[in-house]
């Protein structure tokens, strides 16, 4: 049994989405994690990832590594004991600790794979909550939003802890994403702007506040389709995160890069510290803001669509297995 997820990019609200704010986020179907299970004549469940280097049978697995400890999840809630002997085979094309949930689009593919081979039937619900169990092998303290916008694969505004709202996108736009080509776990950001947080809560939940109503006004622009009001939003945004350490000299570099070369705003998205950017752009315009951002030192730019899902926002989310 074969299935895959995208990628995905926070349009707004990352750090601030941890503490109760809302964010936005979007799935890129552009990069993707596939996973293969199958019935095995070799004893025992294999698990290889070649792009990660790994090749293992499970029980020769920690209990931390988030692959085996998702298929042991997986395993003992199927109940299905014995197992079938099984192949799991995981590739992905999604840049790793690049804040472009390649760890959630791995687990939502092998959740998917698991459960279609030993036939045992999963709501998306089901799906995300398995993966965000996992989301905290990955982060720490997860808002959830990753597991979430890759189980639905559509644009979602999120609330930690409410359930999932489709967003409204009233007409489509692109983005380019752009990488900075530093690694950057988000384990690492999440836990300093923590630390930044407890030195002074009234301080950093002011800033939060801030975020949250960026994401809030987004949603309204993104919902009319006003883009130069959505980038300054993203150039506000930036900023804020920026105030909450997170940016570096090589996402600031090819944020005024992508300015420069017209892009309608610009931002972090994901952890920050590394990782990747990504800017608004008006419609014609991606190829010459990825130009731009290759010119500024960015390895590998994608020119990415939000669709548009009017006729899904705020509608109960068909299953996408
Ligand atoms: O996985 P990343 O790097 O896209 O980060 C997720 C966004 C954060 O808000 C920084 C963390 C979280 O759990 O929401």
């Amino acid at each position: 049994m074969k299935a895959s997820a995208p990628g995905k990019i926070i349009l707004f609200g990352e750090h601030a989405v941890v503490y109760g704010r809302p964010a936005l986020a979007a799935p890129v179907p552009q990069v993707r994690a596939q996973v293969d299970v199958s019935e095995s004549a070799r004893a025992g469940i294999w698990i290889d990832a070649p792009n990660i280097g790994l090749r293992a049978e499970l029980e020769a697995l920690p209990p931390d590594q988030p692959l085996a400890a998702l298929t042991r999840n997986l395993l003992a809630a199927i109940g299905k004991d014995p197992h079938p002997d099984l192949q799991i085979t995981i590739t992905s094309t999604i840049p790793v600790a690049a804040g472009m949930g390649s760890g959630a689009a791995v687990s939502v593919a092998l959740i998917r794979a698991l459960a279609s081979a030993l036939a045992w039937p999963l709501s998306d619900e089901q799906v995300s909550a398995y993966a965000y169990e996992i989301e905290k092998l990955h982060h720490g303290n997860p808002s959830g939003i990753d597991n979430t916008v890759v189980t639905y694969a559509r644009p979602v505004f999120f609330v930690k802890g409410q359930p999932v709202q489709i967003l409204d996108v009233g007409a489509p736009f692109s983005v380019v994403i752009g990488d900075s080509g530093v690694p950057a776990p988000t384990r690492e950001s999440v836990s300093d702007v923590r630390r930044l947080w407890e030195s002074d809560k009234g301080k950093w939940e002011a800033v939060f506040d801030e975020i949250g109503d960026l994401a809030r006004k987004a949603q309204a622009a993104i919902e009319q389709g006003v883009w130069k009001t959505l980038g300054t939003l993203m150039d506000q945004n930036q900023a804020l995160l920026t105030q909450l350490t997170v940016s570096s000299p090589e996402l600031d570099r090819l944020v005024s890069a992508a300015r420069n070369a017209g892009a309608l705003g610009a931002k972090l998205s994901g952890g920050g510290r590394g990782g990747n950017m990504i800017a608004l752009v008006e419609e014609g315009a991606g190829e010459k803001v990825a130009t731009a951002l290759a010119a500024a030192g960015c390895p590998r730019a994608i020119i990415a669509t939000i669709e548009a899902w009017p006729q899904l926002a705020n509608r109960p989310v068909p299953a996408t297995t």
